[in-house]
């Protein structure tokens, strides 16, 4: 399986922005994770296409956009244009995920699914075999630097084996409260793209991404 790291630069520092993404691209982050909410579907805003579309150029790295926002099939096409290579959904945001994945591979993006901790793993199960990537989010969606739900786990475990034997090899993307001394249990349960905020970008963001590839490269 390919194992990828994918910094959320919701823990970055924005006028350092470039600097600190090339940190992670230069030492083997393959994705950048981008953080939408919307004060709607969760509390807090943070940003959005303009953001998106002046850092596209800077990086050659997997462009992922996590939509934590409500009735996310509006903006799919303006994330689209803005550079997006991959965008995640909430199912719980949605009126209607089948539609909305479609608008997804309409933009030609790759499509994920994300659930948050208070819904059933099986949830996802209809969609499995229509997307790219499930993101299990390991926290409550709306702020960095949140404690890791341990249960989330399972979810990934139930999620893993599901895809096996129904012969899917989507993507598991784990999102929250994800640090170096937590990740192999992760990685364990059978996530293999991580997101982490706090622990690459709090601090020296070249030498955390390193660190934590060292580790995912043990599962190859
Ligand atoms: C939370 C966001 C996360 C967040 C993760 O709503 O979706 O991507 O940035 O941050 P850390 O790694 O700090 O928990
Ligand atoms: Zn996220």
């Amino acid at each position: 399986m390919r194992y990828e790291l994918a910094p959320s630069i919701l823990a970055a520092d924005f006028k350092e922005l470039g600097a600190e993404m090339k940190r992670t691209e230069d030492n083997g982050a393959g994705y950048l994770h981008f953080d939408v909410m919307d004060g709607m579907f969760v509390p807090s805003i943070s940003f959005g296409m303009p953001v998106l579309a002046s850092i596209r150029e800077a990086t050659a790295q997997v462009k992922d956009v996590h939509l934590m926002v409500q009735e996310p099939i509006r903006y799919i096409e303006a994330f689209g244009e803005a550079g997006a290579d991959l965008i995640t959904v909430h199912l719980e945001a949605c009126e209607d995920v089948a539609a909305t994945i479609a608008k997804i591979r309409e933009t030609g993006c790759k499509v994920g699914l994300s659930i948050c901790p208070e819904t059933d793993a099986a949830a996802v199960d209809p969609y499995l075999d229509q997307v790219d990537m499930i993101l299990v989010m390991s926290v409550h969606p709306g702020f960095g630097g949140q404690k890791f739900i341990p249960e989330s786990l399972d979810k990934i475990r139930q999620i893993r084996r599901t895809a096996e034997e129904r012969g899917l090899s989507v993507d598991i993307e784990v999102d929250g409260g994800i640090y170096l001394t937590n990740v192999r249990e992760v990685l364990d349960a059978g996530a293999n793209i991580i997101v982490a905020g706090s622990a690459v970008f709090r601090g020296d963001a070249g030498k955390n991404t390193k660190d934590f590839m060292e580790i995912m490269r043990e599962y190859e």
